[in-house]
């Protein structure tokens, strides 16, 4: 018997999106399978990749989505373009309660489209769900970038000073020959 001959299959070729549609933005807690593109991402801006740091960070922040800790991350069409970091801290530094963000970043080619913005507006909003009415960074001097973003959103000059030192050029109190400190 002639096998049938076989056809070959009509291609489904997925709708082309209309032409000039912008990408869909959004916000959400991160999960597990993000943080490939959470690593990645840092080396980007680091140059390092810190799979293990992420993997702590995400234990530690990841898993409440509501509450004091706060990971999120952007998604440009389901693609994880950036993320935001942060915590509510209770009486540190002799402080009520406010909100901390400790780490943002956006992928290189999602730049100034609004996603940094989105990111802190959505954390800013879990923040104030918790009752905190301030919201306090840290970020290197040297990074002009990181300024103008914040600046940008309204952070400006705080009153805590933040204070450092080279451990290893400390000099440690007087102690006596058996370690002991001197009285
Ligand atoms: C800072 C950063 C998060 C901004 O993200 P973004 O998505 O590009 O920011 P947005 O598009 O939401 O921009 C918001 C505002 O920030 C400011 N801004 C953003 N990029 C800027 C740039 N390149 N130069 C000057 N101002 C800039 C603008 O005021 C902008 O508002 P505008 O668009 O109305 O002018 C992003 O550039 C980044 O990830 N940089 C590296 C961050 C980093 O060093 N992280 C490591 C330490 S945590």
């Amino acid at each position: 018997m002639t096998p049938e001959p076989t056809r070959p299959r009509p291609r489904v070729r997925r709708p082309a999106p209309p032409a000039g549609a912008e990408p869909v933005l959004r916000v959400r807690t991160v999960r597990a399978s993000d943080m490939a593109a959470v690593v990645a991402l840092d080396a980007t801006v680091t140059g390092l990749h810190k799979a293990a740091y992420w993997q702590r960070v995400f234990k530690r922040y990841g898993h409440h989505g509501v509450g004091m800790r706060q990971f999120l991350v952007a998604t440009l069409d389901e693609q994880v373009c950036g993320f935001v970091i942060g915590e509510v801290r209770d009486w540190e530094f002799g402080a009520p309660p406010c909100g901390w963000v400790f780490g943002i970043d956006v992928m290189p080619s999602a730049r100034q489209l609004g996603v940094g913005a989105r990111l802190l507006s959505e954390l800013i909003a879990r923040f104030r769900r918790e009752g905190v009415d301030t919201l306090r960074t840290m970020i290197s001097s040297r990074n002009s970038l990181l300024q103008s973003f914040f600046r940008s959103q309204g952070m400006r000059a705080g009153h805590l000073l933040p204070l450092e030192m080279d451990l290893g050029a400390f000099a440690p109190a007087a102690a006596d020959a058996d370690g002991e400190d001197a009285a």
